[in-house]
């Protein structure tokens, strides 16, 4: 599995703490940033970021600014993108089972580094059910092959 990850400046703490769950993991990964300490605009790293999953160069994305809420409106603005917002270990865990998601959003100044990693290794290692939730996926792919 290979990850792409990043943050705006709301999210940098995190996404270190990331970065060595990743290396710890044996996860492949690659950091795009963002490296400062000054405001930028989150949709100048989701976007990218989600458009090197959606183009398969990159299995899943994980995404972290203030609240998640940027890096997610963002990331599902790209075709063939799942991103959820997540904030708890149950949803980490059933969003992979039921939206086979493949971008994670988190919010630094929401959640703690100790959850954010639980909730990442546990959306990293779940794996998607299928069956009646394929065919829900299939209508959204549907959709957005008629309507992007
Ligand atoms: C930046 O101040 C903040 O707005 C951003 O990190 C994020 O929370 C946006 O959704």
């Amino acid at each position: 599995m290979k990850v792409a990850l990043a943050s705006d400046h709301g999210g940098v703490h995190i996404r270190k703490e990331i970065r060595n769950l990743l290396e710890e993991m044996g996860i492949e990964y690659q950091d795009f940033g963002c490296n400062c300490e000054s405001s930028v605009d989150y949709p100048d790293y989701a976007l990218p970021v989600a458009q090197k999953v959606a183009n398969g160069e990159f299995d899943r994305g994980i995404l972290i600014c203030g609240t998640g809420i940027g890096m997610s409106i963002s990331a599902n603005k790209v075709k063939g993108i799942r991103c959820a917002l997540v904030h708890d270990v149950f949803s980490a865990k059933a969003t992979r089972q039921h939206n086979d998601t493949n971008m994670l959003a988190m919010g630094e100044r929401v959640i703690g580094p100790g959850l954010a990693l639980e909730i990442a290794k546990v959306w990293l290692t779940t794996e998607f059910e299928g069956g009646r939730h394929a065919r829900r996926i299939e209508k959204l792919t549907n959709y957005e092959e008629q309507n992007l």
